[in-house]
């Protein structure tokens, strides 16, 4: 990685990874920004009301959540693909052209969410404003937008994939992304059942995050080990398959475990226990293989005398490492924990739902991506070894330690909403709103606020790196 990307081959890819990846981060500091307005009203419900009220602020920060991943993961395979297939990718121009549609597009959604916010209950709103689906609100025409551009980066990645060299990641990579791109079709049509259009749309939303996200992140984290600590590819790739059969085979079927309560079919209770109940174990396999991997890699070093960390990105290893454990934590343990029938009776949609999506979405993705921006920076700036800055370790620190501190408050709201709204006064509506005048579940709102507000100075601290690290004189060039 020593030289400079701006020269060698796949130049051109590597900056249209570069664009993705500033996009998103503005993206990211901006899902922060009404994370923290949707936290501020939850301690003080007057907040910008009727200016931009919950409903608003909550939707901006869970879809500029999922459009910055998106974002960083497109520019993550930009930034990969010449390195694998050692060609410049094919149809650059046209993907670069399709990252001004995408931005484009997505900036005039968000202006669209901020100052019109609702349109009435017709085929307008939905083609105009937004389709009332969590997480996934783009209007049609954005969705349509969307799914050209998606098209034109799988056309990129899949016809620089077959005319250069076939790594075991990229092959992986080609089936994901195929998958990644046609389910998002299924979030796309309207029915006025909300059975069935909540059916369709957790085949977008948890099959998307659990099945073709976690394949891609293991592809990410094997091209990161062997670009990082110089991991063996053979035993990397050989791993990395046996996820991809493991998320999958326990990810498709564990979508059960969001078919409990909408009106679909009882059997799914027992499929989604079970095969959902499977789903933490590739996460534990994730996680030991990387750090398998790290040690036998520095064990190497050491037995040939070398006294030197085999690390050649500090930070960005910090951020797979985060990933790995933050991924089973997250998804895996917080995950495990409602996703038995018998307990998400108790839990569902409350606090602890949201406890478990903010360490996961954060452990499982944010983490690795953020690593990735790390590599570009590296590779950008031509430096052989990135080395921690004092910027780079107190980003790291306030912002996972404000999401596991938001985490730990939203836990302990939950378990006050179990036991109180639920257990105790049987999910009545004065059970409801008994929960929430509790002072635990008061006090875990508190805690939420204080920590997001860590998590964001974090955030504008990683920024600061992500500008000046480039030229500082520590790393080894
Ligand atoms: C990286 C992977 C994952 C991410 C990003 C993620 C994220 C989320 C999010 C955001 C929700 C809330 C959805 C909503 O708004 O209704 C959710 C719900 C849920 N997740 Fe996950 N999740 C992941 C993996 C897992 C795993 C591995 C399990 C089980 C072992 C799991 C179990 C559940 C269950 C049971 C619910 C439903 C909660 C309820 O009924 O309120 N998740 N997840
Ligand atoms: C400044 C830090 C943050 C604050 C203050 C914050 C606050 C909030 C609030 C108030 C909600 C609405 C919860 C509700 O409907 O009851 C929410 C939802 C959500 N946030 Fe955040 N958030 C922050 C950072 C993050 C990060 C870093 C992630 C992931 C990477 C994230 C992912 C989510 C998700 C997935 C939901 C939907 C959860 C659900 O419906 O269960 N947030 N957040
Ligand atoms: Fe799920």
């Amino acid at each position: 990685m020593a030289s400079n990307h701006l020269t060698g081959i796949g130049s051109e890819s590597k900056q249209l990874a570069t664009w993705y990846f500033t996009f998103a981060f503005i993206l990211f500091g901006a899902q922060l920004l009404f994370g923290l307005v949707a936290a501020i009203q939850y301690v003080m419900p007057g907040f910008l009301f009727e200016i931009l009220d919950f409903s608003v602020a909550r939707m901006l920060h869970i879809n500029a959540l999922v459009v910055w991943m998106v974002f960083a993961m497109f520019g993550a395979v930009y930034w990969l693909l010449p390195d694998e297939t050692g060609i410049e990718t094919i149809g650059i121009k046209v993907g670069k052209l399709l990252y001004w549609v995408f931005v484009a597009a997505i900036v005039v959604v968000v202006l669209v969410y901020l100052f019109i916010q609702v349109g009435p209950a017709d085929e307008m709103s939905i083609w105009f404003i937004h389709e009332g689906r969590e997480y996934i609100e783009a209007p049609r025409w954005a969705d349509i937008g969307i799914v050209v551009v998606a098209l034109g980066f799988v056309a990129n990645l899949f016809l620089t994939g077959m005319k250069g060299k076939q790594t075991g990641i990229v092959t992986v990579l080609m089936a994901d992304m195929i998958a990644f791109a046609g389910l998002y079709l299924t979030g796309m049509f309207f029915t006025d059942n909300i059975s069935v259009d909540q059916f369709w749309w957790w085949w977008v939303i948890h099959l998307w995050v659990e099945a073709t996200w976690e394949v891609y992140v293991g592809a990410i984290a094997a091209y990161g080990l062997i670009t990082m600590i110089n991991a063996n590819r053979q035993v990397v790739e050989m791993w990395l398959w046996i996820e991809v059969a493991m998320l999958f085979g326990s990810g498709i079927l564990g979508m059960g475990h969001h078919y409990f309560w909408i009106g679909t079919p009882e059997y799914w209770w027992e499929i989604g226990a079970l095969f959902s109940a499977l789903e933490p174990l590739p996460l534990v396999a994730m996680f030991i293989h990387v750090l398998y991997d790290w040690g036998k890699q520095q064990g190497k070093a050491v037995a040939n005398g070398s006294e030197e960390s085999v690390i050649n990105n500090k930070p960005a290893f910090t951020w797979f490492i985060l990933n790995a454990f933050g991924n089973f934590l997250g998804a895996g343990i917080w995950g495990f924990f409602h996703t038995l029938p018998q307990v998400n009776l108790y839990t569902h949609g409350t606090q602890f739902t949201s406890a478990h999506g903010h360490l996961a979405f954060f452990g499982a993705y944010a983490t690795i991506l953020i690593g990735m921006m790390y590599i570009a920076i590296q590779g950008t700036n031509g430096i052989k070894v990135m080395k921690n800055t004092k910027a780079s370790i107190w980003a790291v620190s306030m912002i996972t330690g404000g999401v596991m501190g938001m985490t730990i408050a939203l836990t302990i709201s939950g378990y006050v909403q179990v036991l109180v709204s639920r257990a105790q006064m049987g999910a009545t509506w004065a059970g409801y709103f008994d929960g929430q005048a509790g002072m635990w579940f008061a006090q875990g709102m508190d805690w939420r606020l204080i920590m997001g507000v860590i998590t964001f100075l974090g955030f504008v601290v990683l920024a600061k790196d992500f500008l000046t690290t480039g030229k500082n004189p520590v790393h080894e060039r």
